[in-house]
């Protein structure tokens, strides 16, 4: 059992302390990095330790440090920018999770719905659930996490427009949209970017694109910041065509909004092989699609893992980890994040009824109006609801045993404190068994905490580039 006192205790190990990450801005079609204007294209996994049944009010995936810990210094070796966390539970305390992600240059897309009752808009009768009630859980999570910088943005929800959904769900997806940028608006130093994220059903996707990101005069604040999409089209071995990726770049050419896969890897063939990558980050679909997220990290029942978490004390990396990080390690990630005018010059288009073609998607922008509880809430704040903020991280060793897929051990595995986002390693790492910890690209395999990002133990990068939360984080450092 390692206790939380010795991770973070450390007050004055400023050396190990990274600057916060740059928060990311949307801009036109791309997410780009607010200081330094480069594209930002996620390289994501989908993080939810347990499966979404492993989510209760005692934790939830970003409340336990050592886990937090463990997992970030694995995706950082895999190559990871981005996580996404689907359940939260606002009254936990997150600021050693943040921090550790930040510290490892890696970003967080959050739900802001929990499965639990009253933590989501039900997609049947919406008017039911769009209250006060509801609006606890959204803003608790807003406050919760706002103040944190490699907070990239929020989901105002997950596949909530379905088969199974009612003609309503657009209208009021679209004012949850609205409320959560308000509350942003009138309660956030920065403004954090809002989205949604579909699911891959073909007959509507382009409907509920046009929906959430047209532009609404008489309420600017309801379009979407960005649109993330779960699609599983892309299964083993297939190409751009069969996958149907070449009709998503298609379609998605004109979006005015980034648009991202919020969940991919299809696991009809195993092991995955994730050729997909190359597409996803090749030329012609970074026109369109701002990168993505494999779902999922864990292995849970469903078989979508990329690791297996045997116990609390040891944890596989399963090949699909191995085989996900040999793409990683291919891509040309200069050109990914360079930034490109004509992307981020892409101007919304108004709402109009000739947008939507099919006949049962809604297609009016009357939204509900504020509940008038909720509209306080907005106005003045939700009370008594917890925010959080980076803290120092001084522990980067990992105390848990760690092997590959052929069951050697891998030893050396640590968080290297990062001061800008991740990325993969090109000189394709060294994926399996390396019984030194200085095989990989990384060197310091001593006991020390240098990080080898030399630019992160300099104090005057970090006041630069963390800005105010950086400042705050600094100072919370300092006392
Ligand atoms: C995208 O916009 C171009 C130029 O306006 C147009 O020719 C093309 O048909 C559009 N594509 C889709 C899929 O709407
Ligand atoms: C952990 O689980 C994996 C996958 O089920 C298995 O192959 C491996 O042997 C287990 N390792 C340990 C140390 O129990
Ligand atoms: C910039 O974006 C435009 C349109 O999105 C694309 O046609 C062009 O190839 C891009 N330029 C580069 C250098 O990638
Ligand atoms: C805002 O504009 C939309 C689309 O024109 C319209 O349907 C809606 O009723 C308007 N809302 C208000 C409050 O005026």
């Amino acid at each position: 059992m390692i206790s939380y006192t010795r991770l973070f205790a450390s007050v004055c190990a400023l050396a190990s302390t990274a600057a916060a990450l740059n928060p990311i801005e949307v801009s036109g079609k791309d997410f780009v990095d607010s200081k330094t204007k480069d594209r930002f294209q996620i390289i994501g996994v989908d993080y939810q330790p347990g499966g979404s049944s492993g989510f209760t009010t005692k934790l939830d995936p970003l409340s336990d440090a050592d886990v937090c810990l463990r997992d970030a210094a694995l995706m950082q070796r895999l190559g990871i920018n981005t996580i996404r966390v689907y359940n939260l539970e606002p009254s936990l305390n997150h600021d050693e999770c943040a921090s550790i992600f930040n510290a490892a240059g890696i970003y967080m897309i959050l739900d802001v719905s929990n499965p639990l009752a009253g933590g989501y808009l039900d997609r049947s009768a919406p008017w039911t659930t769009y209250s006060a009630i509801y609006y606890k859980q959204v803003f608790g999570v807003i406050e919760g996490f706002k103040n944190y910088d490699n907070l990239l943005g929020f989901f105002a929800g997950n596949e909530v427009i379905n088969e199974d959904a009612t003609y309503m769900a657009p209208r009021y997806m679209r004012a949850v949209v609205r409320d959560m940028k308000d509350y942003i608006a009138k309660n956030s130093k920065r403004a954090i970017p809002v989205g949604y994220s579909a699911a891959d059903i073909r007959d509507i996707l382009m409907d509920t694109v046009h929906y959430f990101e047209c532009d609404l005069k008489n309420s600017t604040s309801s379009r979407a910041d960005f649109f993330g999409l779960n699609s599983y089209s892309w299964c083993g071995d297939a190409s751009y065509k069969s996958s149907g990726f070449n009709v998503l770049t298609e379609d998605f050419a004109n979006a005015t909004i980034p648009v991202f896969f919020s969940e991919y890897g299809c696991n009809d063939v195993k092991p995955r092989i994730f050729t997909e990558v190359q597409a996803i980050y090749g030329e012609e679909m970074t026109q369109a699609f701002s990168g993505g997220l494999v779902y999922e990290w864990t292995q849970e029942d469903n078989e979508y893992g990329l690791v297996k978490v045997n116990n609390s004390n040891t944890v596989t990396t399963l090949i699909d980890y191995e085989n996900f990080q040999k793409q990683l390690s291919k891509l040309d990630i200069d050109r990914i994040m360079s930034s490109n005018a004509s992307q981020t010059n892409v101007e919304a288009e108004e709402c109009s009824v000739s947008r939507i073609t099919h006949k049962s998607f809604y297609n009016a922008w009357d939204l509900p109006e504020v509940p008038s509880k909720v509209s306080d809430y907005i106005k003045n704040g939700l009370p008594d609801a917890p925010s959080g903020k980076l803290v120092s991280v001084s522990a980067t060793t990992i105390p848990q045993k760690v092997y590959d897929s052929t069951g050697k051990e891998i030893t050396g595995i640590k968080l290297e404190v990062k001061s800008g986002a991740n990325t993969p390693s090109s000189s394709g790492s060294s994926t399996s068994g390396s019984s030194s910890g200085s095989s990989s690209g990384s060197s310091s395999s001593s006991g020390t905490s240098t990080p080898t990002n030399a630019a992160s133990l300099n104090g005057a990068p970090s006041l630069a580039l963390g800005g105010a939360g950086g400042f705050f984080m600094l100072l919370a450092s300092l006392l």
